[in-house]
């Protein structure tokens, strides 16, 4: 599994993740961004082009050295400055209450520690931060749902770790988020068990 994990995984992570319906979605979920914002999951700096101006600062979470290496002519075009902030979401190195705001797209599903993701991620956001999000998990309709539990192992040893069945709105409420908008919708051309979306925003309690 190591080159494979190391190496290969990430060129195909940046082919999948760049494609054409990804890349409206990721507009809509940076849209409103200022100020410092985390992202955790940075991946190879496939939302960086659509950070708004008010952005100040990017601080980049990611574990794959090989991703970032990737990212490196997108953060190069970019007006905004990108410092890679940290590894890993379970433990970011960052100040309390110092971030505007959070983003994660397709990155809940990924991170091992998710709970403590999560508290980490409310930590570091300032009083009524915002975490802009867009998630694939857990379908409500039994059928997929059973094929998501049933694709699930595969799919976390092919996919860098990639849970089908997490409970995206949940788990961010449960972590002390008020979820204040949510789109959820079947991502148009994916296999329904893994493109069940969670598309919002959510607001440091
Ligand atoms: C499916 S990719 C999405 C990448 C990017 N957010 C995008 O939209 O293209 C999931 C990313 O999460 C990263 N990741 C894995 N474990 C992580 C962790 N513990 N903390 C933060 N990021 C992690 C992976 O290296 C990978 O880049």
């Amino acid at each position: 599994m190591g080159v494979y994990q190391d190496q290969l995984l990430p060129r195909l992570q940046d082919r999948v993740m760049a494609r054409k319906p990804n890349r409206e979605i990721r507009a809509r979920v940076c849209a409103g961004l200022r100020g410092d914002v985390v992202e955790v999951g940075f991946g190879t700096g496939l939302n960086v082009r659509y950070y708004p101006l008010e952005v100040t600062r990017i601080l980049a979470i990611e574990p794959s050295q090989v991703c970032m290496r990737l990212a490196e002519p997108r953060i190069a075009r970019s007006s905004i400055k990108v410092e890679q902030a940290g590894l890993n979401g379970e433990r970011l190195g960052l100040e309390s209450e110092a971030s505007d705001a959070v983003l994660s797209t397709w990155t809940l599903c990924t991170i091992p520690g998710l709970t403590a993701a999560l508290a980490e991620i409310r930590r570091v956001l300032k009083p009524g931060g915002a975490l802009h999000f867009v998630e694939h998990g857990h379908a409500p309709d039994a059928k997929v749902e059973s094929w998501q539990r049933r694709l699930e192992p595969l799919n976390k040893r092919l996919a860098g770790g990639c849970h089908l069945t997490r409970q995206i709105p949940e788990l961010i409420t449960q972590a002390g988020f008020v979820v204040e908008q949510l789109d959820s919708y079947y991502f148009t051309g994916e296999p329904k068990p893994f493109g069940y979306t969670y598309e919002g925003r959510a607001i440091k309690r």
